[in-house]
């Protein structure tokens, strides 16, 4: 039995990040919404991590909790409405905030450098976003920190252990969250930090068992990326050889990546493994179509049905397993039925039938990539499939921007393999998250030998980030870039421009489409 903490959902959009960096603090966590949050007490319960959430304490369709979790005996963290819930339910009072809404960077002065803020700065930066705000302390509450338009940012009372910040620690913008949660898990709930990626593979692989059962089988979309290799060693060491990889080529793959796959697949792996040539009804569908929504949801819906038709070979594979992580998850769906935007539908999760008749293995959906990478490495995958740069699902159709003829994937795909070459042969990969080219669809007059020429243009995209859901363009070397842009243009018939894509996310996306 492990230390836990329980993780109550108020609906916020970083709950699961919460869970994160609690994991990343060693410790286990269990996130479960508001309403059932009373169901979840119990001696090995260490402490309670309240979320924020888009509502307001005081309106009548605020979610419900039932107040017995302030008895429970353990330290209590409010964070952002967590701490409103708090104020409202014990004796202070939470207002609109009317003109003192604050959203993003804000500088916090801290003005009790103990217990939650040891050893943090006494003036730093934190990461707000709310509209409402406390106006009144609940009795034996006392202010732990204020901003300039806050002056409850962060309270707490220290005979209780029960504490509220207004901005968000698990974000990171918040320049000293990391500290402030080690704080709260390690000095005042205790915990000690018994919970490693090797609990977690097991407990992984433990729910892929119970899920399916004594005989039920699996579909697995192979992909060779990262994720799904890692469900396919869950899978591999939960029920053997009753998960069948399969590995689609759609013709939408970079330079090499199939024999790539298969090498390292037959040679890290005990399972089954199916490669299906699906390269030409993938196009077909594709076939002039340019918008990248349908696009997407054309490959979806196509890798589907690949999938449907490969379990009608085996007897027992009701499920079809899927390496979705959760950036693809809150990037698809309309974050708790709301009005929070579509990003991009994710290959994974937007393309999915209502009548799949199928259930859906995804083990790794609560996790975020640099944790996949890590269990990855727990499970004994080789370094090079494990520290491989992430690819999407729809492959090189989200990167040719317009139509996807075979002619323009394959202008795409060679360039894409001299932009990665040139990383990699000069060491420029090390740290970048993703590195490639894409064809942009503009097209430029150029002038080669002597004759004029109205060709493709080429993007190079290179990007930093940590877990795919905000990113900083990577500016490689001038060497780099000059062998690049030679090479695209001499050896990449069609291509007579190239240019660096220097946008961030947000407001850019990594991928173009
Ligand atoms: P965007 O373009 O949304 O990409 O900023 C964020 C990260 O997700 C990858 N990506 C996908 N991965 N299926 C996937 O498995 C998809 O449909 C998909 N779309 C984007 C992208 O490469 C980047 O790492």
């Amino acid at each position: 039995m492990h230390e836990r903490i329980l993780i109550v959902d108020f609906g916020s959009q970083y709950t699961q990040l919460i869970a994160r960096r609690v994991r990343e603090h060693h410790v286990f966590s269990q996130v479960v919404p508001a309403h059932l949050a009373h169901e979840h007490l119990g001696d090995d319960l260490k402490g309670i991590i309240l979320s924020g959430g888009p509502a307001s304490a005081y309106n009548a369709d605020a979610p419900v909790m039932d107040a017995c979790i302030l008895d429970a005996g353990v330290p209590i963290l409010g964070i952002c409405y967590g701490l409103q819930w708090l104020c409202h339910h014990l004796d202070g009072k939470v207002v609109p905030g009317g003109e003192e809404r604050e959203f993003g960077f804000t500088p916090l002065q801290v003005l009790k450098a103990e217990g939650i803020f040891s050893g943090v700065n006494p003036q730093t930066v934190v990461w707000m976003s709310h509209g409402d705000r406390v106006e009144k302390l609940p009795s034996g509450f006392e202010r732990m920190a204020q901003s300039s338009s806050c002056p409850e940012a962060a309270i707490g009372d220290d005979r209780r252990k029960i504490y509220g910040l207004q901005f968000h620690p698990e974000v990171a913008h918040t320049r000293e969250g990391a500290t402030i949660l080690r704080n709260f898990l390690h000095w005042v709930c205790g915990c000690k930090g018994d919970w490693t990626p090797g609990d977690l593979a097991a407990e992984l692989i433990q729910s892929v068992r119970d899920q399916v059962g004594e005989s039920g089988e699996i579909v697995l979309g192979l992909s060779g990326g990262v994720d799904s290799s890692v469900v396919g060693a869950i899978c591999q060491q939960a029920i053997g050889k009753r998960c069948h990889a399969i590995f689609v080529d759609n013709g939408l793959l970079r330079a090499g990546e199939r024999e790539i796959v298969e090498g390292t697949f037959l040679d890290h792996f005990d399972l089954d493994l199916t490669v299906v040539d699906a390269a030409d009804r993938f196009l077909e569908k594709l076939a002039a179509e340019s918008d990248p929504e349908t696009k997407r949801k054309i490959i979806g819906h196509e890798f589907i049905e690949v999938f449907r038709e490969q379990a009608k070979r085996f007897d027992s594979a009701h499920f079809l397993g899927q390496g979705t992580l959760y950036p693809d998850v809150i990037e698809s769906v309309a974050a708790h039925g709301g009005a929070t935007a579509v990003i991009k539908s994710h290959h994974n999760v937007g393309g999915l039938p209502d009548d799949l008749e199928m259930g859906l293995v995804e083990p790794l959906r609560l996790l975020f990539k640099d944790e996949v990478r890590e269990l990855g490495r727990v499970l004994g995958l080789p370094e090079e499939m494990v520290a491989r740069q992430p690819f999407p699902g729809p492959g090189l159709a989200v990167r040719c921007v317009g139509e996807c003829s075979p002619e323009r994937i394959q202008l795409l795909r060679a360039a894409d393999a001299i932009v990665r070459h040139e990383f990699e042969s000069r060491g420029e990969h090390e740290g970048v998250w993703q590195y490639f080219a894409v064809l942009t669809g503009a097209r430029s007059v150029g002038v080669m030998g002597d004759l004029r020429t109205y060709e493709e243009a080429c993007a190079i995209r290179a990007v930093q980030s940590s877990d795919g859901m905000t990113a900083d363009w990577v500016y490689p070397s001038r060497d780099c870039l000059q062998a690049i842009s030679n090479r695209v243009i001499n050896e990449v018939r069609g291509i007579n421009r190239v240019v660096l894509d220097i946008t961030s996310k947000p407001p850019g996306t990594i991928e173009w489409e």
